[in-house]
């Protein structure tokens, strides 16, 4: 690795908190039938962990978006690379996301979603960055972290597609 990554929360703080967050998720669907959405492909790792922690009747579905924008930076509009695969229509939704920045993306994808009347949508994220956030009125249901304003790897995240399978989440120090 040719940059320094800073440990920020390490793999048992992220399976902690993932614990509880199944918990709540398991006392809102109890009973109930569940679609986790993946947003492909920083959610699968968090998405992979949580359905492990949920005792529920679960299916797996992915969305992938792209934001044209660079490594760091996103410029605010959204692409569907792939859609679902299954009807969401009268359906119970958990959309699972890495982290939620600007707020854009989420935004953009509740709105594809919602315009297939799922029967509830719930919107799960690992990091939330309070401080970019431009859209107003987006607040996930369930979120693991709030984080100071760093970009961040590891655990699904990436910088240029690298550092996703690292177990915990790491501040990025470019080597330049
Ligand atoms: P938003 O649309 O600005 O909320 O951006 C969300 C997307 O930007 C996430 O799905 C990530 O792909 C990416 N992103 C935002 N911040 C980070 C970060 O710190 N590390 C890695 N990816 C990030
Ligand atoms: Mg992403």
């Amino acid at each position: 690795m040719s940059d320094t990554i800073k440990q920020m929360i390490s793999a048992d703080e992220i399976d902690k908190r993932l614990r509880e967050i199944a918990q709540e998720v398991k006392e809102e669907f109890v009973g109930e039938e569940l679609i986790l959405v993946g947003v492909l492909k920083g959610a699968i790792v968090l998405m992979t962990d949580l359905a492990r922690k949920l005792d529920l009747d679960v299916e797996f579905d992915f969305i992938e978006v792209s934001s044209y924008g660079n490594a760091t930076e996103t410029s605010g509009v959204i692409k569907i690379n792939k859609d679902l695969k299954h009807s969401i229509t009268g359906k119970n939704v958990l959309l699972i996301e890495d982290i939620i920045d600007t707020g854009l993306t989420l935004n953009s994808l509740r709105n594809h979603l919602l315009a297939q009347n799922p029967a509830k949508l719930k919107i799960c994220v690992l990091l939330d960055k309070p401080d970019r956030r431009e859209v107003e009125g987006i607040v996930p249901d369930y979120t693991g972290f709030t984080i100071p304003d760093k970009f961040v790897v590891g655990y699904g995240l990436d910088y240029a597609q690298k550092y996703r399978h690292l177990p915990y989440i790491g501040e990025v120090i470019l080597n330049s």
